[in-house]
């Protein structure tokens, strides 16, 4: 049976390179992983005061739908060298209340996205940060960072570039390998 993978998508913007990419990468998935986009965009910021019998609702939704995942992918965009907020927000609620975090031992792998020449690499590893401390195996090679994505993509955001196809299409594969050794 295939590994169901949350997938998180570090923005909000309605044209995202990045969701793109997400989407692409469940296309390019083979039988050995299943794709699913949780979405993060209506998380109230973290407050710890509003836990309790009645946490915000799109927490409890939020929290539901990672702990049932095998494994997550983060997509993401840089905003000024680092994450965006909105990524770092979903960590957050993800890891608490104290002791019921849902990311404990679940393997991660990143794809960072830029139109720049850089591939986001300042949030890809500003990214592990967390990571190591919420206790993920991140997958470490191969590394993803997808530079010039605005060239990569065509009018109907699919990838059009064979090359990139067949790296991410090899990320997958390994990504599938690595969540059969950590699960
Ligand atoms: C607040 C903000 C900060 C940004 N900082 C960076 C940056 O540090 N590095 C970078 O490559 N692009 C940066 N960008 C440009 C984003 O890479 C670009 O807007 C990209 O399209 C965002 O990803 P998306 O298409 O998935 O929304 C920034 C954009 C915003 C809105």
């Amino acid at each position: 049976m295939a590994y169901d993978v949350a997938v998180l998508v570090g923005s909000l913007r309605k044209g995202s390179f990045s969701r793109a990419v997400a989407e692409n990468l469940a296309t390019l998935a083979d039988d050995k992983l299943a794709l699913r986009i949780v979405e993060i965009g209506d998380l109230a910021l973290y407050n710890p005061d509003l836990e309790g019998d009645a946490p915000p609702e799109g927490w409890a939704r939020f929290r539901s739908e990672v702990s049932g995942a095998d494994a997550v992918l983060f997509v993401t965009p840089e905003y000024n060298r680092s994450i965006p907020g909105l990524l770092k927000n979903a960590l957050d609620v993800g890891s608490r209340p104290y002791g019921h975090s849902v990311w404990k031992g679940k393997p991660a792998a990143i794809a960072s996205v830029s139109p720049g020449l850089l591939g986001a690499f300042g949030a890809n590893h500003h990214l592990r940060q967390p990571l190591v401390f919420l206790d993920m195996p991140v997958m470490q090679q191969p590394e993803v960072y997808v530079s010039k994505v605005g060239d990569l993509l065509d009018k109907d955001g699919k990838l059009a570039n064979d090359d990139t196809k067949a790296f991410l299409s090899g990320f997958l594969a390994a990504f599938a390998t690595w969540i059969g050794k950590h699960q």
